[in-house]
C-alpha cells in the first residue's frame, strides 16, 4: 500500500488548514483559535464526540468504528502550539504575528491528524474506537502532561497511544523510528554562585564569583566525561552566564549559570542531578564562595514500547516501502513521553526533506509529507483494530 488514495484527494484541503494554522501561530496553552478550529472541523467531519478544554486547551475527538467487538481504544496525538521566534521564511502565508512562528511543524501535525480524522469518520473501517488528541503547550509547557492529569487515558479508556513528529533531513514522506528511548529526558538547572563583590583591583578583599562560576562551567563537564558510563548518553550544556554587574572593574556579588541536562535512562538522569549539584557546590566551597543548585526535572524520556514500535513500523513500511529502524535516539525532549508513560505506544518521525532544522527561523513544514503522515495516523487505527 502506498499512501491512501483518499489523502491525495484531500491534500488541497489539508494543506489549506496547515497554512491557515501557520499564518496564525499561538503559543503554549494560548491556542484558542487553533483548538477552536480543530473542534469545529472534527464536528463537521461527524466525530461521535468532541470535547474541548482537556489540559486547559486540548481537544479530544471520538470516532467509533463500524463495529466494536473487542472494546479496543487507540489514541492518536498531534501538538498544536508554535514557538516564540521571528519568522524569516518569506512565505506568502508566513506568521501574521511577529515573534510567534510555527517553527516546529506542529501546524503540519495538527493538519495531518485532522485529515486522518476526516478519513476515519468517513470510512469507519475498523473494529473499535479511535481517539484523536490535539494537545497544547508541547514547547515547554507540558500540555501532554496536563491532558494526562485531566484523565485523558482513563476517561476515554485509551489502550495505546501513537504520536508523530516531522524531521528535516529524513527524505520527505519516509519514516524513522526505534524501540526503547527515542527522545531524551530534558532537565534544566540554575546555579547561583555567591561570593563577595568588590573592586576588581583588590581581588584579595573579594571572593571572586566570576572565576568560581568559570571553574564550575568547566568542572560540570566532568560529570558526563568522568561519572557517566561512556556507553550511555548524556549532555550537560551551560547556556547562560549572568552577573549582577555590568562594569569592567567590579567583581560581582552574584553570578548565575543556567543550562540543560539531557539523558536517555533514569539512572543517568539521577547521576546528572547528583553530579552537577556535587561539583558546583564543592568547587564553590573550594573557592571560598557558595553555590546553590536548583535542578528542575522536565519532560521524561520518550520511551517506545517494543511491540508498538513494530506495529508502527509495519504501517510506515506499507506506506513508504521501507522504514529506518536503526535511527539514533535524539537528545531533544518531547512531552508525548507523558502519554507513553501511561500506556504502551510509539512515536515516529516522518521525513520533512531537505529543509532548515526545526526551531530555525527559516524552517517550514513540508506539505508534501501530508499524504504519508495522514496515511500513517489512519493506518495505525486500521492496523491495530482491523475491521471485524
Ligand atoms: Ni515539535
Amino acid at each position: 500500500m502506498p499512501v491512501k488514495n483518499r489523502f491525495a484527494e484531500l491534500l488541497p484541503e489539508i494543506t489549506a488548514w496547515r497554512r491557515d494554522f501557520h499564518e496564525n501561530p499561538e503559543l503554549l496553552y494560548d491556542v484558542h483559535r487553533t483548538a477552536g478550529k480543530v473542534a469545529e472541523l472534527l464536528r463537521e467531519f461527524g466525530c461521535d464526540e468532541v470535547t474541548e478544554g482537556i489540559g486547559q486547551t486540548g481537544v479530544v475527538g471520538v470516532i467509533r468504528g463500524k463495529t466494536d467487538t473487542k472494546g479496543r481504544v487507540v489514541g492518536l496525538r498531534a501538538d498544536m502550539d508554535a514557538l516564540p521566534i521571528i519568522e524569516q521564511t518569506g512565505l506568502e502565508y508566513a506568521s501574521k504575528t511577529p515573534g510567534k512562528m510555527h517553527a516546529c511543524g506542529h501546524d503540519g501535525h495538527t493538519a495531518m491528524l485532522l485529515g486522518a480524522a476526516k478519513y476515519l469518520a468517513e470510512t469507519r473501517n475498523f473494529d473499535g474506537t479511535a481517539i484523536v488528541i490535539f494537545q497544547p503547550a508541547e514547547e515547554g509547557g507540558a500540555g501532554g502532561e496536563a491532558m494526562i492529569k485531566d484523565g485523558l487515558a482513563e476517561r476515554w479508556g485509551i489502550n495505546e497511544f501513537y504520536g508523530m513528529h516531522n524531521m528535516p533531513g529524513i527524505p520527505t514522506g519516509q519514516f524513522a523510528i526505534k524501540p526503547g528511548a527515542m527522545m531524551a529526558a530534558a532537565d534544566q538547572f540554575e546555579i547561583t554562585v555567591t561570593g563577595k563583590g568588590g573592586h576588581a583591583a583588590k581581588p584579595h578583599e573579594c571572593i571572586d564569583t566570576t572565576l568560581t562560576a568559570a571553574q564550575i562551567i568547566v568542572a560540570v563537564q566532568s560529570v558526563v566525561s568522568r561519572n557517566i558510563d561512556p556507553l550511555k548518553n548524556a549532555v550537560v550544556s551551560v547556556c547562560v552566564v549572568q552577573t549582577d554587574s555590568t562594569a569592567h572593574n567590579v567583581i560581582p556579588q552574584v553570578v548565575t549559570l543556567k543550562g540543560t541536562a539531557r539523558s536517555l535512562a533514569p539512572e543517568v538522569r539521577d547521576q546528572l542531578q547528583e553530579g552537577i549539584t556535587r561539583v558546583a557546590t564543592n568547587i564553590a566551597a573550594a573557592m571560598g564562595a557558595s553555590a546553590e543548585v536548583d535542578y528542575q526535572r522536565g519532560y521524561p524520556v520518550t520511551m517506545n514500547n517494543d511491540e508498538a514500535t513494530g506495529w508502527a513500523a509495519d504501517v510506515a513500511r506499507e506506506i513508504a516501502g521501507e522504514v529506518n529502524l536503526d535511527m539514533q535516539p535524539m537528545m531533544g525532549g518531547e512531552d508525548f513521553s507523558y502519554m507513553l508513560n501511561e500506556r504502551p505506544g510509539a512515536y515516529i518521525f516522518v521525513g520533512n526533506g531537505d529543509t532548515a532544522m526545526v526551531h530555525h527561523p527559516a524552517y517550514n513544514f513540508n506539505d508534501d509529507a501530508i499524504p504519508a503522515g495522514s496515511s500513517w495516523y489512519a493506518g495505525m487505527i486500521e492496523a491495530r483494530m482491523p475491521a471485524a
